[in-house]
This record gives C-alpha cells, structure tokens and sequence, in this order.
C-alpha cells in the first residue's frame, strides 16, 4: 500500500487520512477536474458555432453541471407522516378524504389511487358527510359512455348486500337479461303480449297503517292516477268539473266492485264516464249536475281502453308483485312507437303507478329504484310529479332513487324557468346528494357548471371522461372514479354487441 494513497487517487481518501491529508486530496480533485473541463470546452463549443445564440442552452445537453445536478447523490428527504384527512385538507380534490369502505365496490378513485365504495344508506345514516340529506343519486352522461352499465353494477353488487331493485320503467328492454340472471322477475308490456298491469291494484296495507288511513291514501293514489292519465292524453290541465267527474266515477266503480267481488279497472271508469245520468244522480243536486264535462274524460279514457293501449292496463293483473324477488322491472321496448312518447308516458304512468303501490311498505327492506332513460320523463309533469313524490318518501320508505338523463339541461327542457314543470326538475336535483357526471358535450360543460356548481377543474374534467369514468359529487365532496366491470359483467350489459360483427 503506497505511504499516501490521497494522492495516487483523488477519488480515494482513506477514512483514517488526517485533516491536511483531506483538503489536499480535495484541492488536487478539484484541480484535475478543471483541466478536464478545459480540455473539452473547446469541442462543446465547436458543436455550437453558427448556431442561433437564442437557441444556444445555458448549459451543456447532458444537464447542470455539479452539485446542482443532483444526480449520483442520493437525495435524502426528512420522513413526514400525516393522518388521510390532514393530506385530505392540505391537497384538496387531489385526495378527498373518501367514502369509507363501507358499501358497493364501485371501482377506482383516480386521484387517491385506491378503490372506490359507495352506499347511500351507510353513508346517510353515519352521518359523516355534510349535506348528504338523501339517498337519491342522479347520473347523467353522453350517450355510450357507461351511465346503464354502472347502474346494473350498482344493482347487481347492492343485491349481494340484500337490498332490492326496481326498475319501473325500462324503454329499452336492456333490464330484462340482467332480471333473468339474478334471478328477478320482469313484466314487458306492449300489444299482444300477455302481460298486463291493472294500475287501479290496491296494494296491501303497510302493518301499522289503520284500515281507514289506507282506504284513504288507496283513493287518494287512484285519483291521482286517473287524473295524470286523463291530462296526458288531453295534453291539458283538469278542469275543476273534470276533477268532480273522476271523483265520482272513482267512488262508483269501487263501490261497483266490492258488491261483485272483483277489482276496479280503467275500463269501468270509462263506462261510467261515458254515462251522464249516472253520474249526476249519483252526484245529487250539488253543483247542478257534471252535465257533458265528463265528456272529454270519457274519451281520454277510451285510448286507454280501446285505442293503441288496449289490453295492457284495462284488465286484472296477470302478475303478482313478488315482493321476495331481488328485482323486477317492466319491460316497455315492445310498446311501438308512436309520433308523440303519449303511449309511453301512459304506461310509464300506470306501471309506476302499479309499483309504487307495491313499494309503499316501509317494512319492504331497503331498495334502489332506478330510471333509465329518465329524460324522456322530464318533459312530462304529471310523471314529474309522481317522480317528486317518490323521492320524497325515499327516506321513509328506505328507498334510493337513481334518475339517469343525457345531460343536466334535460332538466331545463321541463318547462319555462318558473314554471310548475321546471320547478319540479330543479327540486328533483335538489333532492340527490349524489350527482354523478359522465362525458358532457362541450356545449353542456357550463350549464353542468351552474346547476351543480362545480369547481373550474371540475368543468374540465367532465369534458374529457372517457367510457366508465365519473366525476362523482357526494354532498361537498368530489371524486374521480373509474367504474371497474368484472368480466362476469360484462356480456350481460353489453349493449354494443349489435354493433360489432
Ligand atoms: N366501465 C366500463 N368498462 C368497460 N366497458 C364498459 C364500461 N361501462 C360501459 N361499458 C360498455 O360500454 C357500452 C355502452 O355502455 P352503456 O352503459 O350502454 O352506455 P349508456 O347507458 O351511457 O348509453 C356497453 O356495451 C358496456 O358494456
Ligand atoms: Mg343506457
């Protein structure tokens, strides 16, 4: 071993060398490292003459030289160690807090790189979340980009929690296969077919209830759905008489009914609207008799009984509700289509009807029911209105709506600003603590800002969501999540398959 090995290699200090042996060592580093440098500066610069000295870099290709270069030293950072919501609180949005792991696995929340669960019961009852009020969800998305897959997800998982699914209105018969699989029943509706729905179904009394409350709300139901369906097909409001003549039809028919031992049907309304005498003397001397304000009622009636809606909700139900099923959902894709939705909304109106009779047990556990293809709805107040109902006695009942739309203007396409049909849209938002936004067309991006109130990055994200990923507001909260279908999932929501040869 040579006597000073500092100075054969610079790069070599030995541990034990004294003071004086190190700085000499590193003055003779030093001094070798310059003359290299010198010895290539000549060539760099070489490299660069001609060239535009605004293009020139400030320094060499290869990086800042020494120490600021960082590189082949280790970088050594003081160890911090922070609670989720202190991370939550200093990158906000970045790293929400999250949901907990309670509840439906949905998928993955991007920013917090970690799975991503949600159950609008857990997290209402835990109380956890400011301004989570409800357990009604809206999700709303371009066509194409997930919005029915992540909802039959949502169904699918929250039956394996023991809740279970309605789908009162299913336009497309996408519902049905997924029905079958999970063992749940489905009723599709259209001329010829064997299923029928008599809407005027007295559903069974909810234990607590007194005989005489029930009869009322029974009645009470029943004239609301007589009179939705009469201002459907009219296109037009009731008049005061019109409201008398179905009063009355209502009360003559039921008491018809229980005399014969059968079930009130829409066609009997219609008889009896159809018959003048009967009703002003069953009316009395009040009010002078209807006269022929039944007249227009009768006819409204008759569509439902004779013209393209004839069979389907104008005789005794040809199934039970089950209320053990894990789902049920009506099938209307075979209705036909007429010009105008009137048949639809007709029999969105009395299939509604029908379930929400049977849903009106709170004792029925805990339920999701949702609307696909909700926004042919919005446009429509009398369904607006039993929409608005229901989701006023979600609570009550332990039911969670889900209400899926195009975009969030659907909403504004219920009526003028001001008017009873826009009011109810815009309560009907003001009634989801959850609001999920999928892939929004750029035009829509700030309409979504207003209703919803988002964030600028918010409004940018929801421009650029590819297929299955979400922007989710659960009450003040926001989420970016990727809906992760199983491959078990998959064939049994795909509606691309006519698509693809
Ligand atoms: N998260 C996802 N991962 C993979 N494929 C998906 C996902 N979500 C939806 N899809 C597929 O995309 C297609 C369209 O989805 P769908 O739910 O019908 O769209 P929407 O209801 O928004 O029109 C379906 O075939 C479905 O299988
Ligand atoms: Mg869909």
């Amino acid at each position: 071993m040579p006597r000073n090995r500092a100075t054969a290699s610079p790069l070599f200090v030995p541990r034990k060398a004294t003071r004086t042996q190190q700085r000499v060592a590193r003055a003779e580093f030093a001094k070798a490292r310059t003359k290299a440098r010198a010895a290539q500066a000549p060539s760099r610069r070489r490299e660069h003459e001609g060239a535009d000295p605004e293009l020139q870099p400030s320094y060499p290709a290869s990086g800042r030289p020494g120490p600021a270069s960082a590189r082949g030293g280790r970088l050594r950072l003081p160890k911090h160690r922070m609670t989720t919501a202190v991370a939550g609180g200093a990158y906000p949005f970045l790293a929400e807090a999250g949901l907990g792991a309670e509840g439906i696995f949905i998928g993955r929340d991007l920013h917090a790189e970690g799975s991503f669960c949600y159950d609008p019961f857990a997290l209402y009852n835990s109380g956890r979340i400011e301004g989570f009020t409800n357990p009604n969800a809206i999700l709303c998305g371009v066509i194409g980009m997930g919005k029915s897959a992540l909802a039959k997800s949502i169904a699918t998982r929250a039956i394996a929690h023991g809740y279970k699914i309605y789908v009162p209105s299913d336009p497309k018969g996408e519902w049905t296969g997924l029905a079958e699989a999970l063992g749940g029943q489905t009723i599709a509706l259209g001329p010829g077919l064997p299923g029928k729905l008599n809407p005027l179904d007295a559903p069974g009394r909810p234990t607590g209830v007194s005989e005489e409350d029930w009869t009322n709300e029974v009645r009470k139901r029943r004239l609301l759905l007589l009179a939705s369906l009469a201002a459907t097909v009219l296109k037009r409001d009731l008049l005061p008489m019109e409201h008398t003549g179905l009063d009355v039809a209502l009360d003559l028919v039921v008491a018809d009914a229980e005399a014969t031992e059968t079930v009130p049907l829409l066609g009997d309304i219609a008889h009896v609207l159809g018959n003048p005498e009967r009703l002003d003397a069953a009316l009395g001397d009040q009010a002078g008799g209807l006269g022929r304000a039944a007249d227009d009622l009768a006819h409204a009636f008759r569509r439902l009984v004779h013209g393209d809606l004839s069979g389907m909700f104008d005789a005794p139900s040809t199934v039970a509700f089950d209320p053990a099923a894990p789902m049920l959902s009506i099938d209307l894709s075979r209705l036909g289509s007429s010009g105008d939705d009137t048949a639809l909304v007709l029999a969105m109106t009395c299939a509604s009807a029908w379930m929400e009779a049977a849903l009106a047990d709170p004792a029925g556990g805990r339920r999701w029911v949702i609307y696909d293809e909700a926004w042919r709805i919005m446009r429509h107040v009398g369904l607006l209105e039993r929409m608005q109902q229901q989701f006023k006695l979600s609570r009550g009942l332990g039911i969670a709506n889900l209400v899926i739309l195009h975009r969030l203007s659907d909403l504004l396409s219920a009526g003028d600003a001001g008017s009873r049909g826009r009011v109810l849209a815009e309560g009907l938002l003001a009634d989801c603590s959850t609001r999920i936004i999928y892939r929004q067309e750029p035009d829509q991006v700030q309409v979504s800002m207003s209703l919803l109130g988002l964030t600028g990055v918010e409004a940018q994200a929801i421009g650029a969501l590819t297929r299955g990923r979400g922007l989710w507001k659960v009450a003040g909260l926001s989420f970016i999540v990727q809906h992760l279908l199983h491959p078990r999932e998959k064939p049994l929501y795909d509606t691309d398959f006519r698509m693809t040869a």
